[in-house]
């Protein structure tokens, strides 16, 4: 049986629900009911969701979470979280307790600049096409002024464009690089529609440009895209103390696991396989929000991730040191956010996710992100370095395990308490719960 289908876009959601369920399940009764037991009962609710994407059958829940009591630059958030993994916001909001007691996270946005490329071909001489460029350049900003104008209202727009010849690593391959401030939006479809329109622009130019030959003036544009590199798109996050005040457990001394603490950072900022997971725990806390407050969050990672690998190895985005007994704990990371614009008017949680964070501009949902992602790796870092991870995470995570074993209440109530004090594992918790019930 073939099980290619034509024209499947065009069917109604109910036939395609039909088509997969019939096409791919032993039991298609019990399948159906599963996609559509996720359904809104709000019909405009639904169609909003289903209208996002193309072929929707339904929606795929995550759980929304907040953690409170987050003090940046003096001012108390309640911060948004959308995340499936146990523990990651009570470890957020456990390090935002412990950092408000100690003056806060302070957060510093250093640099708001994103990043779009024209990449073409050219065939022939480069100071003739650097001259050509020159010539033309107010062109690019005057035939992109439709786009511009808002933009520049806000204060955001075109900062530069500039020729970059890259014939050392492809044959006649050249850039038109521009640099763009987007304000409180993201700016993925201001930059991709001024860089669409540079690039006809630089066709068309070219055609009409007497000092090319037949040639030269044949520009081949090979695709006009925005990057999501942005080391200039800068935010940085910071919390400090005395090293007497790093511990809150009296078996542990504070001045030994701030070292411990800062070593792990090392660690991390020296070996690849550590720092990866390192920075894994710090987007536990980063993408959360970013899905939350409605912002692309694969577009945060590759930036991210590119930014942790500049120096040619990849290493840690955070960093730690204690100076005259002082202990500081930072991170610098890229952030393109936007708080205006995309998801951000039309999905209802994100619009509450913004208003419970006071409507922040752009830049103030930079720190906000930042300082999660350095709570949630202060937390992770600090567990690892003293009880191990798997307590918490295990505590966390029993939860799971006895739903999925069905346990009552009184069950779950046994269980918790005999795993209080002892090591908890999968199996251990489900030979546990069976003993129970024998
Ligand atoms: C788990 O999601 C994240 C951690 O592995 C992060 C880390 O190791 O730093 C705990």
């Amino acid at each position: 049986m073939t099980q290619n289908i034509k024209g499947f876009s065009k069917l109604s959601k109910e036939e395609k629900i039909n088509w997969i369920t019939e096409t791919y399940f032993s039991n298609p009764l019990e399948a159906k009911q599963i996609v559509t037991q996720y359904w809104n009962s709000s019909e405009n609710l639904q169609k909003l969701h289903d209208e996002f994407i193309e072929n929707t059958l339904t929606n795929f829940y995550l759980p929304y979470g907040v953690a409170p009591n987050f003090e940046i630059n003096g001012k108390s958030y309640t911060i948004p979280m959308a995340i499936e993994e146990s523990s990651v916001v009570a470890a957020a909001s456990k390090a935002a307790k412990f950092w408000g007691e100690r003056g806060g996270f302070k957060a510093t946005v250093i640099s708001t600049e994103k990043i779009g490329q024209v990449h073409f071909l050219f065939n022939g001489d480069f100071e003739k096409l650097h001259t050509f460029f020159n010539q033309i350049k107010s062109k690019f900003f005057a035939d992109t002024e439709a786009f511009t104008k808002n933009m520049q209202k806000r204060g955001g727009g075109i900062l530069d464009i500039q020729l970059k010849d890259k014939t050392a690593q492809l044959s006649n391959y050249y850039q038109l690089h521009a640099t763009f401030n987007t304000k409180d939006s993201m700016g993925a479809n201001f930059i991709n529609t001024c860089l669409e329109q540079f690039a006809k622009t630089l066709e068309n130019e070219a055609q009409e440009y007497s000092g090319f030959t037949e040639t030269e003036k044949n520009i081949q544009v090979i695709m006009s895209i925005l990057s999501n590199y942005v080391p200039n798109c800068i935010v940085r996050a910071e919390v400090s103390c005395s090293i007497s005040q790093m511990s809150e457990d009296p078996s542990i001394d504070s001045k030994e696991f701030a070292e411990k603490f800062v070593n792990a950072v090392k660690i991390a900022e020296i070996e690849p396989y550590r720092a990866v997971t390192h920075n894994k725990g710090i987007m536990n806390g980063i993408d959360a929000v970013v899905l939350a407050t409605g912002n692309d969050f694969r577009a945060i990672e590759a930036g991210v991730h590119a930014y942790a690998s500049k120096s040619g190895q990849y290493s840690s985005l955070s960093h730690a040191k204690i100076e005259n007994d002082i202990f500081t704990f930072w991170i610098e990371v890229p952030l393109a956010l936007g708080t205006i614009g995309g998801l951000t008017t039309l999905h209802p949680l994100v619009k509450f996710s913004l208003e419970m964070l006071g409507n922040p501009s752009a830049e103030e949902l930079m720190k906000i992100v930042a300082v999660t992602g350095l709570a949630q790796n202060f937390a992770a870092v600090r567990s690892l370095t003293t009880t191990g991870i798997q307590q918490g995470h295990m505590k966390m995570h029993i939860n799971n395990i006895l739903n999925q074993h069905q346990a009552t209440k009184e069950e779950k109530a046994q269980v918790l308490d005999y795993f209080k004090n002892t090591t908890i594992s999968h199996s251990l918790v489900v030979d546990y719960l069976e003993s129970l019930r024998k």
